[in-house]
C-alpha cells in the first residue's frame, strides 16, 4: 500500500434514501428519482474505502394506508404487510445496497418515535392549540392529509391535499384549503374543536434561512434551494405535528388518546430507527452516524419531499439538540412514463418487482436507463423504446462488445493469459492516463450528485477502449507483429479490468460478472507474483515498463478499490489467468418491448372504461338563451406563454371581424408553436377579462381526453372559414 493510502482519512457518511409508503409496489419513478442514486453514492463511498451507513425502511403510517386498506376492504397492517414484502424483496433483487431495511411499524421505531416527541414535548417546543378543525359527521372522521382536497392556497391546484399540495410542493394546514371537499364522502366538511401540539415553524426561519440560503447556496441543487427560498419568502407557520386518527403512533402525552403522531414526524425518525436496528445487528454504535459532528448526511429523495427534509425534519432535529443536520438533500424531479405522470392508482407505471419477473437478470439495464436518463434537473420521461436503445446501443454496442472482443483475443492469442508487455508507445501511455484520469472525472460527478453524467462518463471507458482496440487493430498486428499484440492486449485489459471495478456503483451485477471473467475475485485479487504461471515462459521486462509492474494492486479488504485505480498501474497482472468469455449484456428484441407497450396500452384502456362516466345534464335554457351565444370559427395566428405561470398561453385569434387576444389555460396541453394555424371554435362575446393584466377578449371551447389532457372543437372541414357561425 503506498502512504499516501496509509494516510487516507477514512469519512464517516449516514446516507437515507426516502421511505416509500406501502400503499402499494415500488415503480421506476422511485428508483430513478431516489434509490438508484442513493445505490450509486453508497457503492461509489464503499469502494473509496469510507465508512457508509446506508438505509431505508417501510413508511407505514398515514392516510394513504388507511385509504387503500378501505379500498382493498382489510385491514392497514394487512396492507403495509403485502407491501413491505413485495417493496423489500424487490430492492434486494435488484440490488439496492441498503445496509438495513426497516418498518415503521417496528416497536423500535415506535419507541425512537415517542422518544423524540417527548423530548420535545419535555424542553417545550410544542405549542398546545384547542381549535375548529376540519370535520366530516357523515364519516365521523377530521379531515387531515389525504382526506381531504381542495383548492391549494398558493398555486391554485384544485386538488391539493390537506397537508400538502403536489403541484407546488408546499405544505400547509388543512384548513388553508380553500373549498375543501372530504376525500371520504365528498361532503363539504363542517368543523370541529379538537386538541393538537404544533411546531412553531416561524421559530425556525431565520436559522433555516441562514443555514441553507447563505450556508448552502453552493452547494445545494437550485431546484431544491428555490423551493425552500420561496416557502421562506412566503412565511413559515405552526404545524400540527399530530392527528385524530387511529393508524399511527400514539400520542405518548397526557391528552394524547386517540390520538397518533404526524406520519411525516414519525417517519424520517425512521431513519434514525433504521440504524438503530442496524447497530444492535452488527454490533455497533450507531451514535456517530447521527450524532458526530464529522459525519456527512445525505437525504435521497423525489422533489415531493423537499418540504420534509429541509424545513419541517430538520427544525424536529434542531429543536431536539443532540442531532446533526442534513450535508446535502439532492432532491431530484419526476420522471414521467411514456408521456403521462406515473401513477399507483391508475395502475400507470413500471413496477419494479413486474420488471424483474419480465427481464430477469436485466436489472443493470433498467439501473443504467434509470440513470441515464434521470430526471435530476426537469422532469424527463421513460419510453420503453429509449429503454431498448440504452441497451442495445450502448450496453451492447459499446461496454459488452468491448468486453467481449479483450477476452475472446486474450483467449486466442494467449490461451488467457495476460500477457507480459513490451515497450509502450505513446498511443499506449496515453491510454493508460486518460484511464486513470476517469475514476477522478467519475467520482467528481458522483461527489456532486451529477449520476446522469457519472454513468455516461463510464461509458466513455468502453469507448476509450473501443477505439484503443480500433486503432492498435491487435488482430493486424498479430501476424507482423507478435511482440506488439502483447502490449495492446496488455493495456486493454487493464482497460477491462478499470471497467469491473468502475461500473459497480451504476452495474453491481454486471461488475460482479465481469470480475468473475476476469477472475478479478477476492481469491486472486492478493496479486503476488507467484499468481504468474510458473509454467509460463518469462519475457525480460523493459525497465521502463518495470518500474509500474513494480507496484501491487491494493487490495484493501482484499476487493479491488476505486483509488487502485489512480494509485496503482497495473490493475491486472502479466501471468494472470482469465476465464472464458461470457457475454454481458443481450440484445432487447422489438417483440420484448411491444409487450410492454401492450401492457400499458391495456392499463389506458381499463381507465377510459372507468372514466367513461358522464356527467349530469344542466339545467335546461331556453332558446333564447342559446342564442345569446355568439360562437365563430377562428384560427389562432399567434401563441406565446404567459410569464410565471404553467397554463396560460396568450393567444391571438383570428375570428373573421378581428385578430383578438385570449387567454387560455391549455398551456400544459399545447406548446406555443403547435398552435399557429389552428382552426377553434371560439365564444366572441364573453364579457372580457383582465387576466395577468392582459384583457381576454372571447373563450376557445375545449373539451378533455381520457389521459387529462384537452382538445379542440374543430370544424370538420378545414375550408370553414374564420367568423363563419356556429350554431
Ligand atoms: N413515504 C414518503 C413518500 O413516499 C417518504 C417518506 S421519507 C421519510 O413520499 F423521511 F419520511 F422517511
Ligand atoms: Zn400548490
Amino acid at each position: 500500500m503506498t502512504d499516501s493510502k496509509a494516510n487516507q482519512k477514512i469519512n464517516r457518511h449516514t446516507i437515507t434514501a426516502a421511505l416509500p409508503y406501502t400503499n402499494g409496489p415500488v415503480h421506476i419513478g422511485h428508483l430513478a428519482g431516489v434509490y438508484v442514486p442513493a445505490d450509486i453514492y453508497a457503492r461509489y463511498l464503499r469502494l473509496k474505502g469510507e465508512d457508509v451507513l446506508f438505509v431505508c425502511g417501510s413508511d407505514e403510517h398515514g392516510v394513504p394506508i388507511t385509504i387503500r386498506a378501505k379500498k382493498e376492504g382489510v385491514t392497514p397492517q394487512q396492507v403495509v404487510d403485502k407491501y413491505h414484502a413485495i417493496i423489500k424483496k424487490s430492492f434486494e433483487d435488484f440490488g439496492i445496497s441498503f445496509d438495513n431495511y426497516a418498518r415503521t411499524s417496528d416497536k423500535i421505531h415506535h419507541e425512537t418515535a415517542s422518544e423524540f416527541f417527548k423530548t420535545l414535548y419535555a424542553k417545550g417546543k410544542f405549542i398546545e392549540e384547542t381549535s375548529a378543525q376540519l370535520y366530516d359527521a357523515e364519516a365521523q372522521q377530521f379531515l387531515a392529509d389525504r382526506f381531504v382536497i381542495g383548492t391549494c392556497p398558493k398555486c391554485g391546484n384544485e386538488e391539493s391535499y390537506g397537508d400538502q399540495c403536489e403541484n407546488c410542493g408546499t405544505s400547509h394546514n388543512a384548513t388553508d384549503l380553500i373549498n375543501p371537499k372530504s376525500a371520504l364522502t365528498g361532503n363539504k366538511p363542517g368543523l370541529k374543536e379538537t386538541t393538537h401540539w404544533y411546531l412553531p415553524l416561524d421559530k425556525y426561519e431565520s436559522w433555516l434561512r441562514k443555514w441553507i440560503v447563505e450556508e448552502h447556496k453552493s452547494d445545494w441543487k437550485t431546484n431544491v434551494l428555490g423551493q425552500v427560498k420561496s416557502w421562506l419568502d412566503d412565511g413559515l407557520r405552526p404545524r400540527a405535528v399530530t392527528r385524530d386518527l387511529d393508524w399511527g403512533i400514539p400520542v405518548p402525552v397526557d391528552g394524547g388518546e386517540n390520538k397518533v403522531l404526524y406520519v411525516w414526524f414519525d417517519a424520517p425518525i425512521g431513519y434514525i430507527s433504521s440504524a438503530k436496528e442496524w447497530a444492535a445487528r452488527v454490533g455497533k454504535d450507531w451514535e456517530p452516524y447521527w450524532k458526530a459532528n464529522d459525519t456527512k448526511l445525505v437525504h435521497f429523495i423525489g422533489k415531493d419531499n423537499i418540504v420534509f427534509h429541509c424545513i419541517i425534519f430538520p427544525a424536529m432535529l434542531k429543536a431536539e439538540g443532540s442531532y446533526i443536520l442534513p450535508d446535502n438533500v439532492p432532491a431530484n424531479e419526476f420522471l414521467n412514463l411514456e408521456g403521462n405522470k406515473i401513477s399507483t392508482s391508475k395502475n400507470w407505471a413500471v413496477w419494479l418487482h413486474a420488471y424483474l419477473e419480465d427481464f430477469p437478470n436485466k436489472q443493470d439495464v433498467l439501473r443504467y436507463a434509470l440513470t441515464a436518463n434521470a430526471p435530476e434537473t426537469k422532469d424527463n420521461d421513460f419510453t420503453w423504446k429509449d429503454f431498448q436503445a440504452h441497451n442495445n446501443n450502448e450496453l451492447v454496442a459499446i461496454f459488452g462488445n468491448f468486453i467481449n472482443r479483450v477476452v475472446v483475443l486474450t483467449h486466442k492469442y494467449y490461451e488467457g493469459i495476460v500477457p507480459r508487455p513490451n515497450e509502450f508507445s505513446e498511443i499506449d501511455e496515453n491510454t493508460l492516463d486518460q484511464l486513470q484520469q476517469f475514476p477522478i472525472i467519475i467520482g467528481k460527478s458522483i461527489e456532486r450528485y451529477r449520476f446522469r453524467e457519472a454513468s455516461q462518463e463510464l461509458m466513455n471507458v468502453a469507448r476509450l477502449g473501443n477505439k484503443y482496440l480500433a486503432d492498435a487493430a491487435p488482430w493486424k498486428e498479430i501476424k507482423t507483429n507478435p511482440e506488439r499484440v502483447k502490449t495492446i492486449m496488455y493495456v486493454a485489459l487493464q482497460i477491462a479490468a478499470g471497467l469491473a471495478v468502475l461500473s459497480e456503483p451504476f452495474l453491481p451485477f454486471t461488475s460482479k460478472r465481469l470480475k468473475k471473467m476476469l477472475c478479478l475475485n477476492e481469491e486472486v485479487l492478493n496479486y503476488q507474483d507467484d499468481v504468474v504461471s510458473p509454467s509460463k515462459k518469462e519475457i525480460a521486462i523493459p525497465k521502463q515498463v518495470r518500474h509500474k509492474l513494480s507496484r501491487l494492486v491494493g487490495t484493501r479488504n482484499n476487493v479491488m478499490a476505486w483509488d487502485d485505480l489512480i494509485n496503482e498501474e497495473t490493475l491486472i497482472k502479466p501471468g494472470h489467468q482469465i476465464s472464458k468469455p461470457e457475454l454481458l449484456f443481450a440484445k432487447i428484441e422489438d417483440t420484448e418491448i411491444q409487450i410492454q407497450l401492450d401492457k400499458l396500452a391495456a392499463t389506458k384502456q381499463e381507465n377510459e372504461a372507468e372514466s367513461k362516466f358522464v356527467e349530469p345534464q344542466k339545467e335546461v335554457v331556453s332558446f333564447d338563451d342559446f342564442t345569446k351565444l355568439d360562437i365563430r370559427i377562428g384560427t389562432i395566428v399567434e401563441a406565446e406563454k404567459v410569464a410565471k405561470t404553467k397554463k396560460l398561453l396568450k393567444l391571438k385569434v383570428d375570428v373573421g371581424m378581428d385578430v383578438r387576444t385570449i387567454i387560455s389555460g391549455i398551456a400544459e396541453s399545447f406548446t406555443p408553436e403547435e398552435l399557429i394555424g389552428k382552426k377553434v371554435t371560439v365564444l366572441v362575446n364573453l364579457a372580457p377579462r383582465t387576466i395577468r393584466g392582459v384583457e381576454s377578449q372571447g373563450m376557445i371551447l375545449m373539451t378533455d381526453t381520457p389521459d387529462g389532457k384537452l382538445a379542440f372543437i374543430e370544424p370538420e372541414k378545414e375550408a370553414v372559414a374564420n367568423g363563419v357561425k356556429v350554431s
